[in-house]
């Protein structure tokens, strides 16, 4: 016999960054953290995961390729699901003891047909990492898991929690030192505020850039900028731009994101040595934001940027025309023109 389940992963681009870590081993984060979840066929992992007695060994495909299990997260993800799923009594002894088989595709590559969206996707957060939080998804259904599962999906990569809900989703620190109430929770569902989008400019960069994971832990040993964002900032900041979320102020959620969005990379900068993950392409799209909402009079876009070079622009669906018009003459590039790809709620161009 074989049981399986299948779950297709999306992403989520934080407007409130999470930097920095109060537990390495089990991903317990220093400061809140909120984002916003895409909805689009474009840029999607789907993961099907199944247990049988015929298994001999737990295993795991990314694109058809076989990879190593010797991954510590994806172990200790696998390994909190079974204690979970013996904890909760729905399984007969006979089928805890079976092993998983993990199978991950994305449709990055295919959607692009260029690497473009592959380097894109490197710099979200890993393809892999994002296929171990699915694997958990995809498994906690298959154990048939109650409660809370975006605690396990932690394990796997902190950001990653934030996608197991659509919509604006808020990630908490919490205080219990196991990490049982550090999760995810929804602040409003996608059609809350049918009108956001996002738009990803996509700024290829050559440069070897610092992991999040490595960065973040260098901020914490180095970075009194950090204190002062985590004992001051991120609260006020996740406070006021909930409200605003709440009441579709576009014009204080766009402040915010882009404050928060340059408070990170200050951290980055006042970590010794400095992690920077801006380049000039990246600092001229932030200027150019600026420019536009300053000729407007109004909040045409917010700008907000990862651990790389890729500008994530949030903005209205009516705005959308006008801000990639001022991009594409801003930043021409040799890439066909109208070769971006619009989902539902984002765009990727290059
Ligand atoms: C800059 O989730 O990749 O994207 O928990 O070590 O796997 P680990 O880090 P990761 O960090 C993402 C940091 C960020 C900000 C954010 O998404 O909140």
């Amino acid at each position: 016999e074989v049981k399986s389940v299948t779950c297709v992963a999306p992403v989520n681009i934080a407007v409130i960054k999470y930097w920095g870590k109060t537990n390495e081993k089990l991903i317990i984060p220093l400061n809140d953290s909120l984002s916003g979840t895409l909805h689009t066929d474009h840029m999607c992992a789907k993961t099907t995961v199944a247990i049988s007695s015929r298994f001999t060994k737990d295993r795991i495909w990314l694109n058809g390729k076989e990879e190593s299990l010797d991954n510590p997260r994806l172990v200790a993800c696998i390994t909190e699901v079974k204690d979970r799923a013996r904890n909760s009594g729905k399984l007969t002894e006979e089928e805890l003891q079976w092993n998983v088989h993990i199978c991950s595709e994305n449709n990055f590559r295919l959607a692009a047909g260029s690497s473009v969206i592959g380097r894109l996707v490197y710099s979200l957060s890993s393809f892999f990492l994002l296929s171990v939080f699915f694997s958990v998804y995809a498994l906690a259904t298959l154990y048939k898991i109650d409660g809370d599962i975006s605690a396990i999906a932690r394990r796997g990569s902190g950001s990653a929690c934030r996608s197991i809900y659509g919509g604006f989703v808020q990630w908490i620190t919490g205080t219990n030192p196991n990490g049982t109430d550090s999760i995810a929770e929804q602040i409003v569902p996608a059609s809350h505020w049918p009108e956001m989008r996002v738009l990803i400019l996509v700024v290829s960069d050559s440069r070897k850039k610092i992991s999040s994971t490595s960065g973040m832990q260098r901020s914490c040993e180095t970075s009194e900028l950090l204190k002062h964002r985590v004992a001051k900032c991120v609260p006020e900041r996740m406070t006021e731009i909930t409200k605003a979320i709440l009441k579709k102020d576009f014009e204080t959620f766009a402040k915010i994101t882009m404050q928060d969005s340059n408070q990170f990379h200050a951290v980055g900068l006042d970590t010794f040595p400095p992690c920077v993950y801006m380049n000039d392409v990246s600092h001229g799209i932030a200027n150019l934001i600026h420019t536009i909402n300053r000729i407007a009079g109004r909040t045409l876009a917010a700008y907000t940027y990862d651990a790389g070079p890729n500008a994530c622009l949030y903005l209205l669906e009516k705005d959308v025309p006008s801000v990639l018009a001022a991009v594409n003459y801003f930043f021409p590039t040799d890439r066909p023109k109208g070769e971006y790809y619009r989902g539902l709620n984002v765009d990727v161009t290059s």
